[in-house]
This record gives structure tokens, C-alpha cells and sequence, in this order.
């Protein structure tokens, strides 16, 4: 008999911010460059073992273009768990997301456990060594267009300069707001195995 204990998740966030692939690498290990929006939503499972107990989520993945959104309570309602998702490379996903989280705490179960994801955070590191902490007081950068030849700093378009919101922000926010933070990359798995892992730690025993 299978007597792991089910638990209702929801993803919310921005069109295209990776919520689908989130899902899809935890479910699955995989990743699809191109992957296609999300139409309505999509429903998946996957088992998560914790030290001394097994969960089932049952996933509900929202689509997150705008028109879809009368949709969402649909799908959070009676939800214990949710997975809010930007996308580190874009602010706006970002104020996005805050106001999903707005929603949950107003309209969903007052006990819903939810995690705020940083994804894409795979396109800000530079592929040799990962970043130091030095948060970048990154200039505004208007366009230098001009190559010089000489010693070459960053190339143009380098990770740093990639990076909208930085961790410590996001971080800051989640704590005030309650809610666990992670930053993920769907294209390297970094993360995304610990967002489902500290979420079901949370999920009370019944
Ligand atoms: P909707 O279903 O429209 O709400 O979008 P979504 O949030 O499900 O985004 P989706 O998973 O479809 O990903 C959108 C695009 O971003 C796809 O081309 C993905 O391959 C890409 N993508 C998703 N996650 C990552 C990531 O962690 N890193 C990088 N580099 N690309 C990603
Ligand atoms: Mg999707």
C-alpha cells in the first residue's frame, strides 16, 4: 500500500520566467531549451523522500501568460504548497511575483507553505568560477558599443551585467514576507531538487 501523503503544490510567476521547467526538471531530470508556453496549466506528480517520510506532490503548473491569470485560484485553492517563480534576469518578474504572493497570503489556505524561486540563475554566473559575493554595484551601462582592443574586461553582455535582481534583495524580501527563497536554474538542476525538499520538510505531519 502507498502510504505517502500527498501534497497539493501550485506554480505561479511571470510568462516565461521557467515554472514549467522547474517542474519538468524535478520531475523528470531533464531540461528543454525551447520549451513552449503553457496553455491553461499542466498537471504532473513526483515522489520526494524525506528521512523519515515520502510525500507525493501532485502539481498543478499554471500558465502564466496574463490571460490565463482569472484561472490561478483554480488551482491554489486548497493548495498546501506553492512555488513562486521570476526570473533573476528580469526585474519586473520579479514584481510579479510579489504580487502572486500578495494573492496567496489574502485568497489561499492561510497554512499554504510557499517558496519564492530566483531561476535562470544558471545565465549570471560566469561558466569558470562562480561569482564572488561582492554584490555588483553594477552601472547602468549605457551601450559602449566601442571594442577597444587591450585588455578586455567582461565580454559585453557578461553574466554580471545579465543579472536584474540580486540575491541579497530577493532574499530580503522573502524573509519579511515569510516565505522560503532559493535561486534555481532549471537548465542545471542547481536548487531545484532543495526548493521541494524544504518545502516538504514544512508540510506539517498529519
Ligand atoms: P508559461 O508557461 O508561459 O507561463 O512559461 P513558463 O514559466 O512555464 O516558462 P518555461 O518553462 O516554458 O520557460 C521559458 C523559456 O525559458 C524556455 O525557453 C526555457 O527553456 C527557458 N528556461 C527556463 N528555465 C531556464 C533556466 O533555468 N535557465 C535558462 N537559461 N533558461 C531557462
Ligand atoms: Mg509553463
Amino acid at each position: 500500500a502507498d502510504k505517502s501523503v500527498q501534497v497539493k503544490l501550485v506554480l505561479l510567476g511571470e510568462a516565461a520566467v521557467g515554472k514549467s521547467s522547474v517542474v519538468l526538471r524535478f520531475v523528470n531530470n531533464e531540461f528543454q531549451p525551447n520549451k513552449e508556453p503553457t496553455i491553461g496549466a499542466a498537471f504532473l506528480t513526483q515522489k520526494c523522500r524525506l528521512e523519515d517520510r515520502i510525500l507525493r506532490y501532485e502539481i498543478w503548473d499554471t500558465a502564466g501568460q496574463e490571460r490565463f491569470h482569472s484561472l490561478a485560484p483554480m488551482y491554489y485553492r486548497n493548495a498546501q504548497a506553492a512555488v513562486v517563480v521570476y526570473d533573476v534576469t528580469k526585474a519586473s518578474s520579479l514584481e510579479k511575483a510579489k504580487s502572486w504572493v500578495k494573492e496567496l497570503q489574502r485568497q489561499a489556505n492561510p497554512n499554504i507553505v510557499i517558496a519564492l524561486a530566483g531561476n535562470k540563475v544558471d545565465l549570471v554566473q560566469s561558466a569558470s568560477s562562480s561569482g564572488d559575493a561582492s554584490d555588483s554595484v553594477s552601472e547602468e551601462d549605457p551601450d559602449d558599443a566601442t571594442e577597444t582592443g587591450g585588455e578586455a574586461p567582461a565580454p559585453s553582455g557578461g553574466p554580471e551585467s545579465l543579472r536584474q535582481v540580486p540575491g541579497e534583495e530577493a532574499q530580503a524580501y522573502a524573509t519579511e514576507a515569510g516565505l522560503l527563497f532559493f535561486e534555481t536554474s532549471a537548465k542545471t538542476g542547481e536548487g531545484i531538487v532543495e526548493i521541494f525538499t524544504e518545502i516538504a520538510k514544512k508540510i506539517p505531519i498529519e
